[in-house]
């Protein structure tokens, strides 16, 4: 397992909001229903801006928190679904708004909200060959440009943001990192966009509570840790009552699970830095450590443990 620095984090959302009430005139719903069901209430909209610009932005906080010098920045890797084009990768168009004329290994991972997770393994496990100097890690996504609003299944559940972290190298025990990341193939029907998001949301919910609780687990046996350990578990943002159901089965407290799906709703790959740089922004960090654990379509799986 890769031995990181974390250096920084930022985040962006569009101000638009699309609440509960607005879905309530577009199809047959209610607020009682989604938060209910979900926890959702509001969600951020991108009207005129695209996913490598919410990138950028989310960037520019990271590097702005700690004044950091972004020339050292020499691999760039995004994880969205919702890139900006098909090629150029969206990782290539934040290298160029942020002016990175140097040579920069840059490119777009797709394992949707799994996607940051898998991108923080494939960046830690570059910066380990000792060929970076610094990884710029994104996860971005415009949803709501793919979201069929006239489809009440899976309308209310999607926003638009961004997030992102700053690592480095490191040869420190302290800096030790943990993953485990999946994906099942076989299942590749039940989550899919080819023009809009289709979903068979009770297949995803069933499976996402499994893969949640054996990424947890699988990170924790693999680190050695124990969950008291652990300073904070951010997990994908997707529905409160998922989550819920792996506090209560696996008898770890709700107030252990950082959640603000009510503001953002499910961003896909970008739920997890968002609510990372929202920890950064709570908190005094230093030396706490964080679980991170995500599932998506394909489906995938996956999880985290870095020290900060
Ligand atoms: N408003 C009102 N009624 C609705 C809505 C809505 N927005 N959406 C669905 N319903 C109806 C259904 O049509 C169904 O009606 P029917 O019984 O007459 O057919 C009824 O509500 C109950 O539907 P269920 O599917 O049983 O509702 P459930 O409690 O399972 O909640 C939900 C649905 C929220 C989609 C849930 O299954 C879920 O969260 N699934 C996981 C989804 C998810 O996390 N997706 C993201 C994966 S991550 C990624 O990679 C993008």
């Amino acid at each position: 397992q890769p031995m990181v620095k974390v250096i920084s984090s930022g985040k962006y959302a569009p101000s638009t909001l699309i609440t509960n009430e607005d879905l309530e005139r577009l199809v047959d719903t209610s607020d009682e229903w989604i938060v209910t069901r979900t926890g959702i209430k509001t969600r951020h909209r991108a009207v005129d801006e695209t996913t490598s610009d919410m990138a950028y932005k989310a960037a520019m906080e990271a590097i702005n928190r700690v004044n950091y010098d972004k020339d050292k920045i020499d691999l760039i890797i995004m994880a969205t679904i919702t890139g900006d084009q098909m090629t150029p990768a969206t990782a290539n168009f934040v290298q160029a708004k942020l002016g990175l004329n140097h040579e920069v290994m840059s490119f777009d991972i797709n394992a949707a909200c799994t996607g940051f997770v898998y991108a923080l393994e494939t960046a830690a496990s570059l910066l380990q060959t000792g060929r970076f100097r610094a990884a710029l890690v994104i996860g971005g996504e415009q949803l709501t440009k793919i979201v069929d609003y006239t489809d009440r299944n899976t309308c209310v559940l999607f926003g638009d943001g961004a997030g992102a972290m700053i690592l480095e190298p490191s040869t420190h025990e302290r800096n030790q990192a943990f993953f485990f990341n999946a994906a099942r193939g076989d299942t590749n029907n039940t989550l899919t966009v080819v023009n809009h998001i289709k979903m068979d949301g009770k297949r995803v919910y069933l499976f996402a509570i499994d893969a949640m609780e054996q990424a947890i687990r699988k990170v924790l046996e693999s680190s050695g840790l124990a969950i008291e350990d652990i300073d904070v578990i951010i997990p994908h943002q997707a529905n409160e009552r998922i989550i819920q159901s792996v506090s209560k089965s696996m008898g770890i407290p709700m107030d252990k699970f950082m959640l603000n799906l009510s503001e953002y709703g499910n961003t896909s790959a970008a739920s997890i830095p968002i609510t990372i740089a929202e920890y950064y922004d709570q908190n005094e960090v230093k030396n706490k450590k964080i679980l991170l654990v995500a599932f998506g379509g394909g489906f995938t799986w996956g999880s985290a443990i870095l020290q900060l």
